[in-house]
């Protein structure tokens, strides 16, 4: 199992027990403290071509918890992007001040051409600098799924034989796709609740159709509440949608409120990706079974273990 220098691009480039390292990595480091000496040296690049909270600061964190330094941008405003630098021309440049580069940008694929580029490096003698995807338009959002998979692991105990339901904008919500290929990969149980418009593409289902998953589709949470182990809730992803119109006919479909999780199993956690905007009630935060934020906290834990495994090939 190989981790030095690996690009992150899509959660299927990593077996299951490669992800499960990855867990008892980032376990390990929750429990007894980041060596603050282990990537003393390594410089990070984080280019944020758009806005972030979570993925941005954790991976920062991440970063200074284990002695490295940051170099970033968040927001083109101010980059040689806006006088027409090509993503190409950027990482090419970038690479030179880099011992890994997360990325995350708005088109589909930016973040496996930018792992193109600096791999082609390579071929003229220079070292790899590996590229991490932090989200690439309506593709994917591996790292994410990684910390939603940890937690899972932290709050149920396992990921094989739960049922999950992904709930929102399934269609363009990058994270969805993530989780979806990796829970395929346990013997899970999917439900897919989302209006017809921004169902699961059909390129997910099939994967999930190869694997042999178990999944459905539906239209409310009420259909599903009382089953699942994991409650996703996603944001409907107001900026990739090419048409206002069509966003307005969905915005707003579902509300999880404290009167919701009435319905709900005891052990059930309510996560998700975060920003929320009004899909969850803030009267739900309150609730036991709401994770939300614990998730976004175990973004840190679970970046450094990637971080460790990419450029020192250990923890
Ligand atoms: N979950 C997530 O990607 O959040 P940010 O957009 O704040 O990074």
């Amino acid at each position: 199992m190989e981790f030095r220098d690996r690009d992150v691009v899509s959660i299927r480039d990593f077996s299951r027990d490669e992800l499960e390292s990855i867990f008892s990595v980032a376990k390990k480091m929750e429990e007894e403290g980041y060596d603050r000496g282990l990537l003393r040296g390594k410089r990070i690049s984080l280019l944020f071509y758009e806005p972030s909270t979570r993925t941005r600061l954790s991976f920062e964190a991440a970063a200074n918890s284990l002695g490295a330094d940051t170099l970033w941008f968040a927001g083109v405003e101010g980059t040689s992007v806006m006088k027409g630098e090509t993503l190409k021309d950027t990482i090419e440049t970038v690479a030179n001040y880099s011992d890994a580069i997360v990325i995350r940008h708005p088109y589909d694929g930016a973040a496996r051409w930018a792992a193109e580029v600096t791999t082609r490096r390579t071929l003229r003698g220079e070292k790899k600098v590996p590229v991490i995807n932090g989200g690439d338009g309506r593709n994917e959002h591996p790292t994410q799924t990684m910390l939603d998979l940890y937690s899972i692991l932290v709050t149920q105990g396992k990921i094989d034989g739960i049922t999950v339901a992904l709930v929102g904008d399934l269609k363009y919500g990058r994270t969805v796709h993530s989780f979806a290929y990796a829970l395929g990969m346990y013997r899970c149980r999917i439900r897919l609740v989302a209006p017809e418009a921004l169902q699961m593409p059909p390129h997910v289902l099939s994967y999930l159709e190869s694997r042999g998953v178990e999944y459905s589709l539906h239209r409310s949470i009420e259909e599903v509440i009382g089953e699942v182990d994991v409650l996703y809730m996603t944001r409907i992803q107001k900026e990739r949608f090419p048409d206002e119109n069509e966003y307005n006919r969905v915005r707003g479909i579902y509300r999880v409120s404290k009167r919701t999780l009435q319905g709900a199993k005891p052990n059930m956690r309510l996560m998700h990706p975060l920003p929320r905007v009004d899909e969850i009630s803030p009267d739900a935060d309150e609730d036991f079974r709401s994770y939300y934020f614990k998730q976004a906290g175990n973004g840190v834990p679970v970046r450094a273990a990637l971080l460790a495994m990419v450029l020192e090939g250990s923890r």
